[in-house]
Parts: C-alpha cells; structure tokens; sequence
C-alpha cells in the first residue's frame, strides 16, 4: 500500500495515514487503501487499533480538495459514499479504535476522528469543519456525528462559522478525552515530542483495552453504538442480550472464579477470547 501503513504490536494494530505532503488529505486511494486495510486485520489475534496519521503536523487535513474540486454532483455524492462505508466500517469494527490526533484534524480529519470509539490528541491538534468555506456540506459524517458527540448547538456553531477550534477547547467540548504535551527535562529541552507522548498513550490504552475479555469488550462496543440508535426500552433489551451472551464463555467463567478464588498469591491468566 501507498498511504496506509500497517504494524501489529501483539494484540494492538496501528494504522497510520501516511500522505505528509498532502497533510494525510484523504483521496480515493487512501480510502480504499484504508478499507484493505481494515478487513486485513487478523481479528483472531488484535484486540484494540490504533489510528494516526504520519509527521508531526497533521493527523488528516480533511478529503482531498484537488481531486473533489472537479467533481460533478453525482460524482461528489459517490465520494461521499465511498469515505462514509470505509468511516462506518471503522464505527462498527468488532474492536475499539483509538483516534490519536497528532495535528490537524479538518473536515474530513475531523470526520474519520469521530468514527473511531475514542479520541485523544496532542497540544498542537487543531479541530474543524471548514467545509462551507469550500462551498460544501461536510460530507464523510460530519453533520452527523459531531452533532451526537459534542451536542446540536456546538455542532452547529462549529459547522456554521466553519472555524476551527484548538486542541484545548476540543477537550472543554468533549470532542477529545485528553490533550498530550511533550515532555521535557529539567532545562527545558524535548525528551519526547507531543506526538511520541501521545502515541505511546494510545497504545498503552489500546494494551489496556486488550488485556480484558474480548468478548465482553466488543459485546460493550456494540451495546452502546447500536443502543445510542434506540429508544430505552430497546436499548436495555439489547444489553441484556449482550451481556446475557457473554455467559459460559470462558473467559467469563476464569474472570469470575479468578475474583472468588481467596488465594492472594494466584496471578491472573491472559483471557483467551473464547
Ligand atoms: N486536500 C488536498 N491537499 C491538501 C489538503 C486537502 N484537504 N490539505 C492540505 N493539502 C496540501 C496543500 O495543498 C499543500 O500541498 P502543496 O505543498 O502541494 O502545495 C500541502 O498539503 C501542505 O499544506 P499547506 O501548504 O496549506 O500547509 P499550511 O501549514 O500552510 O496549512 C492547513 C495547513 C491549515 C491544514 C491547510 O493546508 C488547509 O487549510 N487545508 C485544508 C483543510 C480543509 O479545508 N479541509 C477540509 C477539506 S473538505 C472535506 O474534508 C470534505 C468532507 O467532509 C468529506
């Protein structure tokens, strides 16, 4: 692939945008590429995925403006089909996606950032959805999940006014759940970037997330994205299915005699997926 690279690191897989000196923009290619690049994904064995883009500047720039700028009205809404499938496959993947946003996270930067189950980003992020500035709506699920993420009225201020917003004020809106600076040593200087501080985060979260039973971790994915589109009554039926599935599982069975096992020397066994 040209744009996207792939590393497995145990059961975590890191997906990087690479296109720097496009700032990650997303153009056809990267989004098939992406999508190749999601149903690869060994599901026997990664149980968290990572999502970065590549260089310090930017996580993703937003769609591609060279190649929308010619297209013709069935033409821009076949583009918006096709970063929507690969958006919503990466919504509903079976494991949680973490957002590592280290730059620029515009429109459509903004947009893949919001499919993913949890965003953090660096100091130097910068979030919006410049797109009526361009003479467009955004389009790759922007009015969509901004809305539900952040709430109508900022959703709209920000889509509105198509201004972008800093890092700090993504985390006062709830658009991200934690800024990373670099860090530095007594005389000032960089031991870490921003970035390497927010990537060694993301994946020290991804290793968390995957150290619990698998199961239950995708059954809790599924219960809260499917249930957030029911009404309550709905949505509790749907958990108790979820959680109801989860019993007689083994790693359910070794999770609950681990707990009422009183042997304080017993050390806890990796939960098997099954
Ligand atoms: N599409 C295509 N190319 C892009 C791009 C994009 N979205 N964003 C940046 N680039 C390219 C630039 O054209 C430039 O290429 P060249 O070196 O060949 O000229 C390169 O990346 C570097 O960008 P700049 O020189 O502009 O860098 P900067 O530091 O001066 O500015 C920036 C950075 C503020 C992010 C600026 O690049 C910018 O405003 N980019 C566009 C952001 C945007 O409007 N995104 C929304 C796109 S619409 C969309 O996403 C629709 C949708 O919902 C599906």
């Amino acid at each position: 692939m040209e744009y996207i690279v792939y590393e497995q690191k145990g059961q975590v897989g890191v997906i990087t945008i690479s296109r720097e000196k496009a700032l990650n923009a997303l153009n056809s290619q990267v989004l098939d590429e992406l999508n190749e690049c999601l149903d690869a994904v060994n599901l026997d064995e990664v149980r968290a995925l990572v999502l970065t883009g590549a260089g310090q500047k930017s996580f993703v720039a937003g769609a591609d403006i060279g190649e929308m700028s010619t297209l013709t009205k069935a033409e821009g809404e076949a583009f918006g089909k096709k970063g929507n499938d690969v958006f919503r496959k990466l919504e509903t993947f079976p494991v949680p996606v973490i957002a590592a946003i280290n730059g620029f996270a515009l429109g459509g930067g903004c947009e893949i950032s919001m499919s993913c189950d949890i965003r953090i980003c660096s100091d130097n992020a910068v979030f919006g959805q410049p797109e009526v500035g361009l003479g467009i709506t955004p389009g790759f699920g922007g009015t969509q999940r901004l809305a539900r993420i952040v709430g109508v009225g900022m959703a709209k201020q920000m889509i509105y006014t198509g201004r972008n917003i800093k890092a700090a004020d993504a985390l006062r809106i709830g658009l991200v759940n934690e800024v990373y600076s670099a860090e530095v040593d007594a005389e000032g200087n960089v031991v870490k970037t921003a970035q390497e501080v927010l990537l060694a985060a993301a994946e020290k979260m991804a290793v968390t997330i995957a150290k619990n039973a698998p199961i239950a971790v995708r059954n809790c994915k599924k219960a809260i994205n499917d249930g957030l589109d029911l009404d309550m009554d709905q949505a509790i039926v749907l958990e108790e299915k979820l959680f109801g599935d989860c019993f007689e599982t083994e790693d359910q069975k070794y999770g609950m005699a681990f707990f009422l096992d009183k042997n304080k020397e017993k050390v806890k066994e990796p939960f098997k997926n099954c």
